[in-house]
Parts: C-alpha cells; sequence; structure tokens
C-alpha cells in the first residue's frame, strides 16, 4: 500500500522554483532513494514531506490522506520523521537527554530506549555524554535514534553519510535492516549513488530539481543513473 505520495509539487523559495511537478511514491515498509548533485532540490523535497516547507502547487497525501497544508509537529504526530542534514542535536544536552526528549512527544509504537541501544549497541556506552563532545558518527546515531523515538511511519534521512568515514556509513547504514523489520518505510536522501542503490528498493533521481529518473534499484544501470545526474551522457 502507498504509504505517502507526492503528486505534481512545485516548491519555490520566493521566486525560485526549487522543484518542478515532482510526483513520487513510498510504499509501507519500502525504502526510497532520492539521488542528484548539489542543489538539485533533494533537501526540499524532505522538508515538503514534514512540512517545514510548503508547495505552491500540487498534493502530498499519508496514508490516502491529504496533508498538504499540514503543520510540521501535525505531520510528526502523525508519524513522518526527519533525520535532518547535520544532525541538529541540542549540544548542550547528553545524548539520553536527547533522546528523552524525542519521546515526550513520542506516538504510540515499539521503539523505546531499550530498543535504538539493541539498534546502536554503541550509543549505550556514552550515553551520558554531551553531544558536542561526539563524533559525526556517534552523532549520526543519536539523530537516527531521536527521529525512531518519535514512532514515525516514514523516517525521512538527509545524507546521512556527509563527512563521515566509509567504515562509519558502513555502521550507519547497517542499522537499516533492523528499522525496515519494523514496517518503517525509509526516504534516503544521497549524493553517494552506489549506497543510495545498495540501501534501496526503488530510486528516484533529481536533475535541477525535475524527476530525471525513476527505477528499481536492483535493475537500474550505471550508465542510467549517471545519464539522469549529470543530464547528458558521458564516456
Ligand atoms: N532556504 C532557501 N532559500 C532560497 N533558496 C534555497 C533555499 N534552500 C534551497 N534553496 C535552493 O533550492 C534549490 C534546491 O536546493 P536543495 O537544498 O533542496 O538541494 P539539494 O539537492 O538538497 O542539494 P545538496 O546536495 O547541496 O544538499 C537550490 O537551487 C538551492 O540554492
Ligand atoms: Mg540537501
Amino acid at each position: 500500500m502507498t504509504l505517502l505520495e507526492l503528486e505534481h509539487v512545485d516548491v519555490f523559495y520566493r521566486d525560485l522554483q526549487a522543484t518542478f511537478d515532482v510526483s513520487l511514491t513510498v510504499d509501507e515498509g519500502e525504502t526510497v532513494a532520492i539521488i542528484g548533485a548539489n542543489g538539485a532540490g533533494k533537501s526540499t523535497l524532505l522538508r515538503a514531506m514534514i512540512g517545514l516547507t510548503q508547495c505552491r502547487n500540487g498534493r502530498i497525501r499519508l496514508a490516502g490522506e491529504d496533508v498538504t497544508r499540514l503543520r510540521c509537529d501535525l505531520l510528526a504526530r502523525r508519524g513522518v520523521a526527519l533525520v535532518p542534514e547535520g544532525r541538529r542535536l541540542f549540544s548542550s544536552l547528553t545524548v539520553e537527554e536527547n533522546l528523552l526528549l524525542a519521546m515526550a512527544r513520542a506516538r504510540k509504537g515499539p521503539w523505546t530506549l531499550q530498543r535504538v541501544y539493541d539498534l546502536f549497541p554503541a550509543m549505550k556506552e556514552f550515553r551520558s555524554h554531551r553531544a558536542s563532545d561526539l563524533s559525526g558518527g556517534q552523532q549520526q546515531m543519536v539523530a537516527i535514534s531521536r527521529a525512531l523515538l518519535t514512532n514515525p511511519r516514514v523516517l525521512l534521512c538527509d545524507e546521512l553519510s556527509l563527512g563521515l568515514a566509509p567504515k562509519v556509513i558502513s555502521e550507519i547504514y547497517a542499522c537499516f535492516d533492523g528499522i525496515r523489520k519494523e514496517g518503517v518505510s525509509i526516504v534516503l536522501v544521497e549524493q553517494d549513488t552506489v549506497r543510495a542503490r545498495s540501501a534501496s528498493d526503488r530510486l528516484y533521481c533529481l536533475l535541477k530539481g525535475k524527476v530525471r529518473l525513476a527505477a528499481k534499484s536492483s535493475t537500474v544501470t550505471p550508465e542510467a543513473i549517471r545519464e539522469a545526474y549529470f543530464g547528458e551522457t558521458r564516456t
């Protein structure tokens, strides 16, 4: 069943149009990657999905309900959670304080402190550290856990791998199997097309705010991705 649906979405920043006629779907339990170069409109789409940016045209539906004009906090209550670019933790609070804050407004569901410590066993070791003292990878674990603790139906992740070492990125991505087991849908925004492809069921490639390619991740060719990513055939 379709959980999240964007239909002909145009987003503007004042006069600048950032997305053009974008339509995409995310099924229940599905992982969908959105890839594209800098400025392609990936973060803009995620922000539209969680109500941080309004669409000028088009519709957004969540489980069949029209949520196009819904505020961010109301979308969160309905099960949309964002892991933002740059993590955005409360830096002066400890890891566990950051997590407890997220739980204060959580929906009912399977995710508890114990469950996120099971997902990231290392996090339990540094749970009393201040967020400002963590490495980038550790912060990312906390940011993902904080989003999960709201018990989302769909988890939106913006460039999880930014600034992290390959080994750390692999550790972070390993958590997705455990998240999918709970039936959570995942939208992954990534510039790393190889990782995006291997971590997703389907992918959309944006070029200058438009969907240039929509494909099944297991069968799409690197050539098709390259063509859509750069907008031209390269040899
Ligand atoms: N707050 C804003 N005000 C004005 N223009 C913006 C704003 N945020 C993004 N834009 C513009 O909208 C377009 C899409 O930006 P967006 O951040 O969605 O791209 P992106 O694909 O996430 O890029 P990146 O890979 O660099 O994160 C770009 O042209 C960008 O300059
Ligand atoms: Mg971005």
